[in-house]
């Protein structure tokens, strides 16, 4: 059994935490991922409201541990909908993309653990310092948002340095990505891509069929849904996507609102040419649907094996 910080001070029986993914996060993978001994997460953002947050926690098998995460930009423009959250009483809050220095506090006096995803040294540095319970460093490989620096970069620079757990993120989605995470000094994995096609996600199915379909060569970073929906992310968050058709053409051209307009129609359509599809590069560790139950407690396993197997290139 392999034993973390998180783990115990967590009450968790793996140290896996299913990362909050907008549009894919909602309250039965949280409650999967949490059934299985790891922690699942439900993603809030600016289309989420209290209520959608209300009905996805009661989906939650009772008695089970919970996170919601959050994007910073989100809250600091509606803060009533961390109150909200927090009256449902998560496990943990997170909250990322952005300084969580304005919230530790609201959300410690609230009885929860705040974490924040965190993208460069200096951002793990000021994350502890706000008193943040663990930083997560994302690595450059993660599905969604993300930063500069690849997991283990981060990680190599980030664990020497922090006296709170360190957990990881960005390209993890296999026995032996978890054990190269924790060995690294990582205290547990904080997993996207990898549930993005578990029955309990929130994706439609032809959009898990895509992403069974794809390979790590497939994703692209790129601004360019960012750009065409005017979203409110900084410059310094790209975000990782399944390139498409659409992605392709309006990358090699400049952008018009044909654009926009071709977005619009897409969005309606669920076509997966047109829409975004974050996902990390671990998008090739996808081929199956399967419980994300199922998921946890078959890569901890095998991790488990794995570690053992390893640890005999040691020699007395
Ligand atoms: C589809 C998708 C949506 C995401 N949405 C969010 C989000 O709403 N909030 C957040 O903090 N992180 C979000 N992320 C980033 C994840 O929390 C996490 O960093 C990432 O999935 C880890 O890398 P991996 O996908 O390689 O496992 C998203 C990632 C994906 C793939």
């Amino acid at each position: 059994m392999i034993s973390t910080r998180v783990t115990q001070q967590w009450h968790l029986r793996y140290p896996v935490i299913s990362a909050p993914m907008l549009g894919v996060s909602g309250g039965a993978l949280a409650s999967s991922v949490s059934s299985a001994g790891g922690l699942g997460m439900i993603a809030v953002g600016p289309a989420q409201d209290g209520h959608w947050i209300k009905s996805e926690v009661a989906k939650i098998a009772p008695g089970l541990h919970f996170g919601v995460g959050f994007i910073e930009w989100d809250v600091a423009r509606r803060p009533q909908i961390l109150e909200e959250t927090l009256s449902l009483q998560p496990f943990l809050v997170s909250i990322s993309f952005g300084s969580v220095k304005p919230y530790v506090h609201r959300v410690h006096e609230a009885g929860a653990l705040v974490v924040t995803q965190v993208n460069s040294l200096e951002d793990a540095r000021s994350a502890e310092e706000c008193g943040v319970d663990a930083v997560v460093i994302q690595g450059r490989e993660a599905g969604g948002h993300t930063g500069e620096l690849s997991t283990l970069t981060l990680l190599q620079s980030v664990v020497p340095i922090m006296h709170i757990p360190v957990l990881a993120a960005g390209g993890i989605a296999t026995p032996q990505g978890i054990c190269a995470a924790l060995m690294a000094g990582a205290e547990g994995v904080w997993m996207g891509t990898r549930f993005e096609a578990c029955h309990e996600s929130l994706l439609v199915d032809r959009i898990i069929s895509r992403l069974i379909e794809s390979h790590a060569e497939d994703t692209v970073i790129t601004r360019l849904y960012d750009q065409i929906l005017h979203a409110p992310w900084p410059s310094k968050y790209p975000g990782r996507v399944v390139s498409n058709q659409f992605v392709r053409r309006w990358l090699s051209q400049e952008i018009t609102d044909d654009a926009a307009k071709e977005l619009t129609e897409g969005v309606q359509a669920y076509d997966p040419d047109t829409i975004p599809i974050y996902a990390g590069e671990s998008v090739q560790f996808v081929q199956d649907r399967e419980s994300a139950h199922h998921v946890v407690v078959q890569l901890m396993q095998q991790a488990e094996a794995w570690w053992k197997e390893r640890s005999q290139v040691i020699s007395s």
